[in-house]
């Protein structure tokens, strides 16, 4: 949430700036700015809105610049305005700072600050920091010690860049709760929330933990914890590339995202299927799994899609492993005190890895002593870095904000999880070599489906004027419902529920008339004949229905207005084929209503504050 980034070298900063503020831009979108060295001064140039017209500003002036830093932001205090926008000065516009994240003791320090004389110009929380970090440079410390003092005092998250005339040769960042990681290049040094920013410079990068800050020059860089103390910091190459974060000649992320599932599906499978020995293999999880195989129970924990995946691996788990499984939202499981054994496993799944909740969930499941459980896309990132052990999905990098590829390689990835555990327990070695063969099949079925995209748009079309929408689902496909509304609620803004199809008699039946398009996720399977007499509940009080059904049933047709026919598998890798429809779904009408679905409002990728 809100993106960073920042330069120090011999090149012409400014354009570094504004590329790397757009591979972040996914992280927030509503003002941009930059703040950087140019004739000896410090300059501010930031506004309203989008990377690009900051950029458009930014060309109408004539700077040189070798040392700046950028932040694209998501409003958490104040509204998306220029004021808000970051970089903030201080009152003699000798230094600026950036922050992500949120300084929950800001009410308490600004009073203190204005009883001292400072006066405030926006309705931020990052404003305290450039003036407490002013109060502290004006006793005479140096830039380094009075970001390390001002930050004792302060309560909440951030990542943090600052800027200082004193000290013209250097950025100072800080990180805590919010990613912050440097790119280490030759004679020219970058910072950023996340690497993504980075890689078009540089591979080498150094990812600060909490507590840590760091000063950063053109030729070194030099790491302390907040107590003062020298902390050595080990360079990791990354192997993300250019071409991954690049559209890649689609028109927006998420269709590039969606059609690349055959493959992300397909790396999330990679090399992990043994298929002599009907089973998988993760070595991620290697160390643990013995602790993990006693559990007496599973927990799984997550926001947003990663959640829905949650809800598909608690079915996988228990189908087959017999372990008491419950999915938890990561923000009531951080702050309900939850009951938590030291033989239970507890599997945090986020895609980016940085969920302020999941990772703070996480950190109160540690502490209690359970086996915690990192499923992340991010490679690097916080959660991955955190757990006990893990599994990254290998979905490649999801520029786009609405998940959709994280989802299917998160699916496949608890598939996994559940084959290799089934095989230490009751599932036969033929069974075992059954299911590595059905999942070898999934990427194709999944390229399959995505040649329906045509018919998708047609319906797309018909129903893009509704107002709500309904889906739904039984069993494993019960999620499936709940992330196809999420989906088309995050870039249509069209109102939609996802519910468990037989639930529908309890509520939502009392929303349904002709307007109502209803989608049901109806594969055959042995829920069938059931979820055919839901439907034809909605179809007697004149619902439209479209339907997900299998190739070659036939008998739906009679029934649905829609039908959309998707390729047969096993009930547990079922959701990774159903859902393409309904992104794909989502996405058609979005588009056909002139949305913006890479940057969907008022929602930001990753949600580093609470
Ligand atoms: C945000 C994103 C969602 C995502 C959720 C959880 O709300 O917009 O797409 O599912 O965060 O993110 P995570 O990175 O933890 O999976």
């Amino acid at each position: 949430m809100c993106g960073i980034v920042g330069y120090i070298g011999e090149r012409d900063a400014i354009p570094i700036l504004i590329e790397g503020l757009k591979r972040l831009e996914y992280r927030g979108y509503d003002s941009a700015g930059l703040g950087f060295f140019s004739k000896g001064a410090l300059n501010i140039i930031k506004n309203k809105g989008k990377v690009a017209l900051l950029e458009e500003k930014i060309n109408g002036h004539n700077h040189q610049s070798k040392i700046g830093i950028g932040h694209t932001r998501w409003a958490t205090h104040g509204i998306p305005n220029e004021t808000n926008a970051h970089p903030h000065f201080n009152k003699e516009k000798t230094l600026l700072v950036i922050h992500n994240g949120i300084i929950e003791n800001y009410q308490p320090l600004k009073k203190i600050l204005i009883g001292d004389g400072y006066e405030f110009k926006s309705e931020t929380d990052t404003e305290v920091l450039v003036h407490l970090i002013d109060s502290f440079l004006k006793k005479g410390v140096t830039l380094f010690s009075a970001v390390r003092h001002a930050l004792n005092q302060v309560e909440g998250t951030y990542g943090l860049a600052v800027l200082s005339c004193g000290e013209p040769d250097k950025i100072v960042v800080a990180r805590k709760g919010s990613p912050l990681v440097l790119g280490i290049g030759e004679n020219e040094n970058f910072i950023a929330s996340d690497v993504s920013a980075l890689i078009a410079h540089t591979k080498q990068v150094v990812y600060l933990e909490d507590g840590e800050i760091a000063e950063v020059y053109k030729d070194h860089f030099r790491t302390k914890n907040i107590e003062d103390e020298e902390i050595q910091k080990e360079i990791i190459e990354v192997t993300m590339s250019i071409e991954q974060i690049d559209k890649g000649g689609y028109s927006t992320f998420m269709l590039k995202e969606i059609m690349e599932q055959p493959e992300s599906v397909l790396n999330s499978m990679r090399g992990r299927l043994v298929h002599d020995d009907g089973t998988s293999k993760l070595g991620g999880l290697e160390s643990v799994l013995n602790r993990i195989a006693n559990s007496k129970r599973f927990i799984i924990c997550a926001c947003g899609t990663s959640w829905h995946s949650g809800m598909v691996g608690e079915y996988m788990f228990e189908q087959y492993l017999r372990i008491p499984t419950e999915v938890e939202y990561a923000s009531e499981f951080r702050y309900r005190n939850p009951i938590i054994h030291p033989d239970d496993t507890i599997f945090f799944i986020s895609q980016s890895g940085e969920t302020a909740d999941t990772l703070a969930a996480m950190k109160e499941a540690k502490r209690k002593g359970a086996l915690v459980i990192g499923i992340c896309n991010a490679v690097g990132s916080s959660i991955a870095r955190d757990s006990d052990a893990g599994v990254y999905i290998h979905a490649g990098p999801e520029i786009g904000v609405a998940s959709t590829k994280a989802f299917t390689a998160q699916l496949s990835v608890f598939a996994l999880i559940t084959l290799l555990l089934a095989r230490r327990k009751d599932m036969s070695l033929i069974d075992g070599k059954k299911m590595v063969e059905e999942f070898q099949t999934i990427p194709g079925k999944i390229e399959k489906i995505l040649k329906l995209e045509k018919q998708i748009e047609v319906i797309a079309e018909e129903f893009k004027n509704a107002k709500n929408f309904l889906y739904l689902g039984r069993g494993y496909n019960f999620p499936v419902a709940l992330e196809g509304a999420l989906k088309l609620k995050e870039i249509s803004y069209i109102h939609a529920e996802g519910y468990p199809a037989a639930e529908m008699k309890h509520g939502p039946i009392a929303l349904v008339d002709e307007n109502m398009p209803v989608v049901f996720i109806a594969p055959k399977d042995s829920t069938y004949d059931k979820i055919i007499s839901n439907i034809e509940e909605i179809k007697a009080r004149k619902g439209k229905v479209i339907a997900i059904a299998t190739e070659g049933d036939d008998d739906i047709d009679r029934l649905a207005d829609y039908v959309i026919k998707i390729p047969e598998t096993i009930r547990m890798l079922m959701p990774i084929l159903s859902v393409i429809p309904l992104q794909l779904l989502a996405y058609h009408i979005a588009m056909k209503k002139g949305l913006n679905v890479d940057q969907p409002r008022n929602l930001a990728k990753s949600v580093t504050v609470e």
